[in-house]
């Protein structure tokens, strides 16, 4: 069957589903196409993000912490409690449960805006008379045409070379987050977003945790500062984390996965783990797309290159989100869909890339937006620094997570904040108010000025603020 839109959206992960929503607010007539399935075969929507990636994530975290709580925190509270169990099943099954509520959520918002949703691998097939067609190959076969096609099929765990994943003890985040029983021995490589947030999980439900590291600095991209105290935190709550190692041979034997690795003193070591998951980064999606049938260009590593505008070197043809450059988060992908609906509308959609948040979701949670000191420093840029720990912040002392600190970095001579840096209680939320200060070009004194309520955990920001002047009033 032959079918005509304006807009084809390849992927409907958060970068997809969001632009063919916009696409369609603005008039378009949209398809998605998205072969994610779920385990009755039928569709599941919301791409990594939904299935196997930010939703499940935070699932587990949520139940795993509620547990730490319970088992070692709610005593200081005069709480006591015997007999406190973890049901594994009852977790993962209401995990499955926040999946598939958000898997319908997007299917009833393609209804509401009259997006077509086609189940099944969307390819190029030819362009013809200024528009692609676009094959779906899933339960039916369709095809489609349209003048406008977004890419936004996202990505897939990189397996080390070798060491395929088998999902049962040589894992990705797939079945990372299947785990049926708390392994006595996890082990991790790689200690980036991933190994640090699953790691925290399983830890909290008992497992002994090694996070193997290939870098000697611990979270790179992460401000100095804050990369230290969370590196002494998570010691602390009892990671295991091991910087600077060259993995070598990984093995499966009766006893789980041996990993054998050279440490940065130069020993040799082995490890057995029970399960390992390894965490190095992603790969994008482009290997299903045909894209040699219209002569897309893609990088060495396979992304789909774009201009600032997400543009690619074909007329016409749009790709988002983790399938192209920048960081790999859903909220960046879509920020992306909007700005290109918008474009193929007439629009002038827009991303500023300095201003998207990164959260690290551990117990204390890691957010920022901006530079780091340690870029501020390589740049040659002028700055002014200031720090509050939430040691001092009341809200805090009564909630009894008095844990980090908030770090502003503004510039020397105008004040204008250059990088907010949080570790400790909430951080993800707490940093909002730090994007929306930067995307308004914001001085540190503005929000020093403005009143911030009373017992909260954002007076850490306004005394951190204050902090850049060296002016703070509770510390
Ligand atoms: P995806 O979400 O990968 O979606 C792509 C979709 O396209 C998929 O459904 C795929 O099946 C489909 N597809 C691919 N090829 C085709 C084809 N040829 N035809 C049809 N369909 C196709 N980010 C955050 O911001 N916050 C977090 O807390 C966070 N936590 C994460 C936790 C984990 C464990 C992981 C793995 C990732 C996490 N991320 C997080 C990253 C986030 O999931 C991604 O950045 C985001 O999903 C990217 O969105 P996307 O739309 O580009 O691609
Ligand atoms: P990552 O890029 O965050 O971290 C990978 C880590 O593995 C790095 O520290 C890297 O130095 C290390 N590494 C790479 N090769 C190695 C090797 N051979 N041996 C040992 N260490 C090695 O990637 P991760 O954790 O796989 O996550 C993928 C992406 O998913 C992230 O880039 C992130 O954007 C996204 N994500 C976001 C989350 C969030 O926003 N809270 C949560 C989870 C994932």
């Amino acid at each position: 069957m032959t079918k005509e839109f304006d807009v084809i959206v390849i992927g409907g992960g958060p970068g997809g589903y969001i632009a063919a929503i916009r696409a369609a607010q603005l008039g378009k007539l949209v398809a998605c196409v998205d072969e994610w399935k779920n385990d009755k075969g039928g569709p599941a929507l919301g791409g990594t993000c939904t299935n196997v990636g930010c939703i499940p994530s935070k699932a587990l975290l949520q139940s795993s912490e509620h547990y730490d709580q319970a088992l070692n925190h709610f005593a200081d509270h005069g709480i006591t409690m015997s007999g406190v169990k973890m049901d594994l099943t009852q977790m993962a099954s209401r995990k499955d449960g926040v999946i598939k509520q958000n898997n319908e959520g997007v299917l009833y918002l393609f209804k509401k805006n009259k997006v077509s949703f086609f189940h099944g691998r969307g390819s190029f097939v030819k362009a013809v008379d200024g528009k692609y067609e676009i094959a779906v190959s899933g339960a039916q076969s369709e095809s489609l045409f349209a003048k406008h096609i977004i890419i936004a099929t996202g990505s897939t765990a990189r397996p080390l070379a070798g060491t395929p994943f088998d999902e049962e003890t040589i894992l990705s985040n797939d079945g990372a987050l299947k785990i049926k029983a708390v392994p006595a021995r996890l082990g991790l490589i790689g200690a980036g977003a991933i190994g640090l947030e699953m790691g925290s999980v399983w830890r909290r439900l008992g497992s002994e945790v090694t996070v193997l590291e290939g870098l000697p600095t611990f979270l790179g991209p992460v401000d100095e500062q804050i990369a230290k105290e969370a590196h002494k935190i998570f010691l602390k709550q009892g990671l295991k984390i091991e910087l600077g190692v060259k993995v070598g041979e990984i093995s499966k034997s009766k006893k789980g996965v041996s990993v054998s690795y050279t440490t940065a003193a130069g020993q040799t070591q082995s490890a057995v783990f029970d399960k390992l998951i390894i965490s190095i980064g992603r790969l994008p999606n482009t290997v299903g797309l045909n894209t040699q049938a219209v002569g897309l260009q893609l990088d060495e590593r396979g992304f789909v290159v774009v201009d600032a505008d997400c543009k690619t070197q074909l007329p016409n043809v749009w790709a988002i989100g983790d399938v192209v450059r920048g960081p790999m988060l859903a909220h960046k992908a879509e920020e992306e869909g909007v700005a290109v609906a918008e474009r193929i509308a007439g629009q002038h959609g827009h991303v500023n890339f300095n201003t998207i948040p990164w959260v690290i979701y551990t117990s204390p949670e890691i957010a920022w937006v901006g530079q780091t000191e340690q870029q501020l420093k390589a740049s040659g840029r002028a700055y002014k620094a200031g720090t509050f720990p939430f040691l001092a912040n009341g809200r805090a002392r009564a909630m009894g997570d008095t844990t980090g600190m908030v770090k502003f970095l503004a510039d020397a001579v105008t004040d204008e904040i250059l990088g907010v840096h949080i570790i400790g209680p909430l951080a993800g939320e707490l940093i909002a108010e730090s994007v929306v200060a930067m995307e308004f070009k914001a001085s540190a004194e503005d929000i020093a000025r403005i009143c911030h309520a009373h017992p909260t955990l954002s007076e850490a920001t306004k005394e951190a603020a204050l902090a850049v002047d060296k002016r703070t009033l509770n510390f």
